[in-house]
């Protein structure tokens, strides 16, 4: 029997999950976690929130949510990894070994520390402030997670191509000094996955702080979507609804009859207001049983906590065997 294809992703923790993340990444990956065709990784990467976030609470928090919403939403921990990046050691032992073999000079051209760089440049400052060796290093750490596992696709958004791209390169750059060893990744793109705008009509981000947060309680939810920018056309006056993040948001969310219902509703000239009430029903629909669950977990760690420690012995055993050899190609082998 040949191989399962290892699928792998990971999270940065950082800040609360929103509508965004759930339609563009999480929804996706949970329905990869039930299929029995592939074989797939799940992790949090809390060292790569560490580049961006050092309040020690908001990482602890921002962990034990996105752990509890995946648990939620219905990850199958049995058929797929789910575990925390900082519990798997053998991912930071081959940061370095792959360091040892990655040109400077390709994390220089690195997108986010060029952004870093013209930033500062641009403010008349060092080009290095406030530029970490973190920060710099940062597709090193993400190459280990990947080749950590010899993961042959890696679902991503379009900003982290680039990512993909430099840990092929250190793979093969390692491949080419020591024998084959690494599997080169490919970037899964899935162009049929809508991003989502937020509040502001922009893509949701949170770096935009126009994000929808995906576990609200319902009146919660229902002011947060009461908030999403509209036009001025009153009810009764015929809507385009191409042009409305009202109706981008429900699309990602109906089936094809009520897309094509809610098109006849904005033809007829639905009132703002109540094409937002009709939205937070939908999106309540999809989410309240897992956002009853998501409460529950959150007031049970020690579930979160047995789940990602399975999951971490899981990871643990088959990162630790490439590590072996690696280890060994490169002259460390065991000792007798
Ligand atoms: N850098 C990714 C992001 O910000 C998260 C991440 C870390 C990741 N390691 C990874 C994604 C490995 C895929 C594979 O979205």
């Amino acid at each position: 029997m040949s191989e399962k294809p290892r699928v792998l992703t990971g999270i940065t923790t950082t800040g609360t999950p929103h509508l965004g993340n759930y339609v563009g990444a999480i929804r996706p990956a949970i329905a990869a976690s039930q299929s029995a065709a592939i074989d797939s990784y799940f992790f949090m990467a809390d060292y790569h929130a560490l580049i961006k976030c050092q309040d020690p609470a908001l990482v602890q928090q921002s962990a034990r949510e996105i752990a509890a919403t995946w648990l939620a939403l219905g990850l199958d921990t049995d058929n797929s990894t789910f575990y925390r990046q900082s519990d798997v050691p053998e991912i930071t032992e081959l940061t370095w070994i792959i360091t040892c073999v990655t040109a400077k000079g390709l994390m220089n051209r690195s997108h986010a520390y060029k952004a870093a760089v013209q930033t500062n440049e641009a403010e008349s400052q060092d080009p290095d402030y406030g530029i970490t060796m973190g920060l710099f290093g940062y597709p090193i750490l993400m190459a280990a997670d990947i080749l950590a596992f010899n993961a042959h696709r890696v679902p991503v958004g379009r900003d982290q191509i680039q990512h993909i791209e430099m840990a092929r390169d250190i793979g093969q750059r390692f491949n080419h000094l020591y024998g084959d060893t690494f599997v080169l990744p490919e970037a899964d793109i899935d162009d049929d996955v809508a991003v989502l705008n937020g509040l502001d009509g922009r893509k949701m981000s949170k770096s935009y702080g126009n994000t929808i947060p995906l576990f609200l309680p319902e009146k919660k939810l229902q002011k947060m979507i009461n908030k999403i920018k509209t036009n001025l056309l009153e009810p009764g006056e015929p809507k385009d609804p191409d042009d409305s993040t009202v109706f981008q948001i429900w699309k990602a969310f109906a089936n094809k009859e009520q897309t094509d219902w809610m098109r006849q509703q904005f033809a007829e000239g639905i009132a703002w207001g109540q094409a937002k009430k009709e939205l937070c029903a939908l999106i309540n629909t999809e989410i309240a049983a897992a956002r009853d669950e998501y409460d529950r977990l959150l007031g049970d760690p020690g579930f979160v906590d047995q789940e990602l420690k399975k999951g971490a012995e899981k990871a643990r055993e088959r990162a630790g065997r490439l590590l072996s050899e690696v280890k060994s190609a490169v002259g460390i082998p065991p000792l007798l």
